[in-house]
């Protein structure tokens, strides 16, 4: 078993450390944030992540799991250094490095002859070599060796995407580095991949890309169901029964978002404009995205008579997907924005972004009960999959709700049980 350090306890770095120490490595994760190294090491997990505080309670009992303050800290000593840290979006849509340069000079001191330097951060296509000069150049030792293993962790399911991968990637140009990052996945159940390090940095850009452009081909698809009289929900089920299609990422909604989808076609849109490749159909993915949200927000306009100034909205999730209570670039909290800005009052409720959620937009209401949003509403808008929002009492909520609209931006309500109680309903596609 082997000595690790992460750098960066945000979801992707605590759920590789606490799913490494679950395997049997002895590792150390370390983060700037000194609040939060302290809430981790009492167990106190902050992120949403099904399984996460099980693994990190486990993980601190059996000492296999330490959290520390610093890079350095969880680097000194350490064979291999995960960089998980973020890589938000920067000028002009290109990933901004700046973090993972300052953790690479941190670390560079500090590594042992033969530590491996793995990079899990979503870096363009080339940053590998770029950190191997950084390492030099910071007073790393010549026998330190780089690596680049994406993660493909969605958030919510993050813990079983790590144990369970549909597969693990490595990308290393020196086949013995490339060995030994293997062997930290030899318990994990799923295929594992080696390629140089540029094929490895070019698969998570090219995986996110196409899981986008699948959901903006579903959100056009929905549109014309709209217009020729056809259910996108039928549609979906006889697309998704070939093999070759599969079901999902078939979902339409109200444009995807998220920490990832939208920073990675920028920085990949980027990358081809760099070499000349104006790439069109990713172009086209970005900007169907764009109009999902001006859709939702129509459809929303159209269940109040054409015009938001005075009217009020209910939205029911803030979160940019169910299961997580990360608002980052969030659909929904994009579309509040603009029925804001078109004159509404919004009165929002998320099963787990609600705090967070307060505070965040000027004048966006946060409460506490999902009845309670809809009170004395023009129109409920479903923004989010949240699987309570199936089961709620929507006789109670057309006695609260004098607009009797809904606008279902996830197809989550059944449209015929909601007219039978007097709404008027409109979905996506259907
Ligand atoms: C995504 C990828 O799925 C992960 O594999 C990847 O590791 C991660 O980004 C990352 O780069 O870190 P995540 O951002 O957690 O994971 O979210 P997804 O579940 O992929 O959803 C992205 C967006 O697409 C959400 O806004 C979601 O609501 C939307 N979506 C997804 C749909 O609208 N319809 C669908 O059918 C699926």
């Amino acid at each position: 078993m082997s000595r690790v350090g992460v750098v960066g306890a945000g979801y992707v770095g605590l759920t590789t450390g606490a799913c490494l120490a679950h395997l049997g490595h002895d590792v150390i994760v370390g983060d700037i944030d000194a609040d939060k190294v302290r809430r981790l090491t009492k167990g106190d997990v902050d992120v949403l992540e099904e399984g996460l505080p099980e693994l990190v309670a486990e993980g601190l009992a059996t000492r296999r799991l330490r959290f520390v303050v610093g890079a350095a800290a969880a680097a000194a000593d350490a064979e291999f250094v995960f960089l998980c840290v973020p890589t938000p979006e920067g000028e002009g849509g290109d990933a901004d490095l700046s973090v993972v340069e300052a953790a690479v000079r941190e670390v560079a001191p500090v590594l042992p002859p033969g530590a491996v330097l793995v990079n899990k951060s979503t870096v363009p296509v080339g940053s590998s070599g770029h950190v191997g000069r950084l390492l030099r150049a910071a007073g790393a030792v010549p026998e330190v060796g780089v690596a680049s293993n994406p993660e493909f962790l969605r958030e919510g399911t993050a813990v079983r995407d790590f144990l369970s991968p549909a597969r693990v990637v490595i990308g290393a140009d020196d086949p013995t580095v490339a060995v030994r990052v293997s062997d930290l996945y030899r318990d994990v159940q799923g295929p594992v991949l080696v390629t140089s390090t540029a094929s490895a940095e070019m698969v998570k850009y090219a995986s996110n890309a196409f899981l986008a452009a699948k959901v903006s081909f579903v959100n056009a698809i929905a549109n014309l169901c709209e217009a020729v009289n056809a259910d996108v929900r039928e549609v979906t089920l006889g697309m998704g029964y070939d093999p070759r299609i599969g079901f999902e990422f078939l979902h339409p909604g109200p444009g995807w978002g998220g920490s990832c989808f939208p920073k990675d076609t920028a920085a990949l849109a980027r990358t081809a404009a760099r070499v000349g490749d104006d790439f069109p159909m990713l172009a086209a993915v970005i900007a169907t995205n764009r109009e999902q949200r001006d859709r939702v927000v129509g459809k929303v306009r159209d269940a109040v008579g054409g015009d938001l100034a005075g009217r009020t909205v209910a939205a029911w999730g803030l979160t940019f997907k169910a299961n997580t209570n990360d608002l980052r670039d969030s659909p929904a909290i994009d579309i509040a924005r603009r029925l804001l800005g078109e004159g509404a009052t919004v009165r929002g409720y998320d099963p787990a972004g609600g705090e967070a959620a307060r505070g965040l937009l000027p004048g966006l209401e946060v409460l506490a009960d999902p009845y309670e949003a809809c009170a004395g509403a023009d129109v409920l808008c479903v923004l989010t999959e949240w699987d309570e929002f199936r089961w709620l009492d929507y006789e109670r909520v057309a006695t609260v709700l004098p607009g009797r609209a809904i606008v279902d931006a996830r197809n989550v309500l059944d449209p015929a049980a909601m007219r039978h109680l007097g709404f008027t309903y409109r979905g996506i596609g259907r």
